[in-house]
């Protein structure tokens, strides 16, 4: 079965033409299974009792929502609604041609695709000759940011299909504002993802609610979703910065404890443990601030414990590659680095896994 899930607000006069849109579109492509669920915001609009006359002929029924309102919510919540093994989601305004539908799923049901987006922008695709030039520019803009984040031509698209069983859990879903697909396909991380293209059309009945504050809420999730998306790469650069400065602080105290009589020996034997507590120390409250905040001792003597490990794999790559490796008794330099590396890239890993919990 497949089910359309259609966030609404305000959209009475759209859901008699929706729902024969539906029909005609899925009808003659011999798809005879499937359910209309309108994720109603409470648009006492009459919406309810449209929705209890269309039943007589269609498959459709209203859920009306009171809390957490907005387009993205409402389709959260229409997941869990869903019944179908096929799930679409729509807008109401029938600028989403339902006759997409039946490719959109068939590509599912093939596996020739898991993530399946109605597209404006790829071959075949097309948007209303009535857009303005100023709001071709507005989709245009908004759609570049969003490119590095996802595989597609038309990330800002609302109308997408997705098998039921593949939908993240709504927990991992936190979208701020319109672009639900975008959420999906990114938390979603799907190792195909496909477009096919549409013919966008404006609206005839009602009003966008695209206000300005919608796009600049759209700010603040690119902004969650980049994170997300890079965030191990973040960590990890951030980490290695931590190092560098943690490098100096290290080496201070190495030639300042020399300066007050210690040997070179007892100096850098010492010099090492402020250099860990400063990493420790800006890596929690910088590089995973975000983490749970752990007992601090527990935490900084797991984390010179893991230092300890690095340096030593550190110092082993180092001597294996000069003693064993001929070529790096000519380059020891590049030994020293693969070693430094080999020793950032453990403690980065345990420090990431195991000391500053998620
Ligand atoms: N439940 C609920 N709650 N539904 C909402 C809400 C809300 O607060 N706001 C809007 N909707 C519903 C509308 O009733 C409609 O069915 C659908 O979401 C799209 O809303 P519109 O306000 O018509 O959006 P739009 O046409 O300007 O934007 C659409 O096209 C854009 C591409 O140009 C959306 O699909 C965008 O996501 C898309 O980027």
């Amino acid at each position: 079965m497949i089910s359309i899930i259609v966030p609404t607000y305000q959209e009475v006069k759209n859901l008699q033409p929706l729902s024969e849109m539906i029909q005609t579109a899925l009808t003659e492509a011999g798809e005879s299974s499937y359910e209309i669920i309108i994720m109603d915001d409470n648009s006492q609009d009459g919406s309810i009792e449209k929705v209890a006359e269309l039943q007589a002929i269609h498959p459709i029924r209203i859920v009306t929502r009171t809390e957490n309102r907005g387009l993205s919510p409402a389709v959260i919540d229409g997941f869990n609604e869903a019944q179908g093994d096929f799930v679409v989601v729509m807008d109401a305004d029938l600028s989403h041609p339902a006759s997409a539908i039946p490719k959109m799923v068939a590509q599912l049901r093939d596996g020739e695709s898991d993530f399946v987006l109605g597209s404006r922008y790829v071959e075949g695709g097309s948007i209303d000759e009535s857009w303005t030039l100023w709001r071709y520019i507005n989709s245009v803009v908004a759609t570049i940011p969003a490119l590095p984040i996802t595989r597609v031509k038309d990330p800002m698209s609302g109308f997408f299909a997705i098998r039921k069983a593949d939908i993240p859990c709504s927990q991992n879903l936190s979208p701020i504002g319109y672009k639900i697909a975008l959420e999906v396909m990114v938390k979603g991380d799907f190792p195909v993802v496909s477009e096919v293209p549409i013919h966008f059309v404006d609206r005839i009945h009602g009003e966008s609610k695209l206000t300005l504050g919608e796009q600049l809420k759209y700010l603040r999730h690119l902004r969650r979703l980049y994170q997300y998306k890079f965030q191990t790469k973040a960590e990890f650069f951030q980490f290695a910065f931590v190092g560098a400065s943690g490098f100096i602080v290290d080496l201070a105290f190495y030639l300042v404890l020399q300066m007050f009589g210690a040997s070179h020996t007892v100096a850098r034997a010492i010099s090492f443990w402020p250099a860990v507590t400063w990493n420790w120390m800006l890596n929690r409250t910088i590089t995973f601030s975000h983490r749970e905040k752990t007992k601090k001792t527990t935490q900084w003597g797991a984390f010179a414990t893991s230092s300890l490990l690095g340096f030593t794999v550190n110092y082993g790559t180092y001597y294996t590659l000069t003693k064993y490796v001929p070529f790096f008794t000519e380059h020891m330099i590049l030994a020293l680095i693969i070693g430094v590396l080999m020793g950032m890239g453990f403690n980065f890993s345990i420090s990431n896994l195991f000391i500053f919990k998620k």
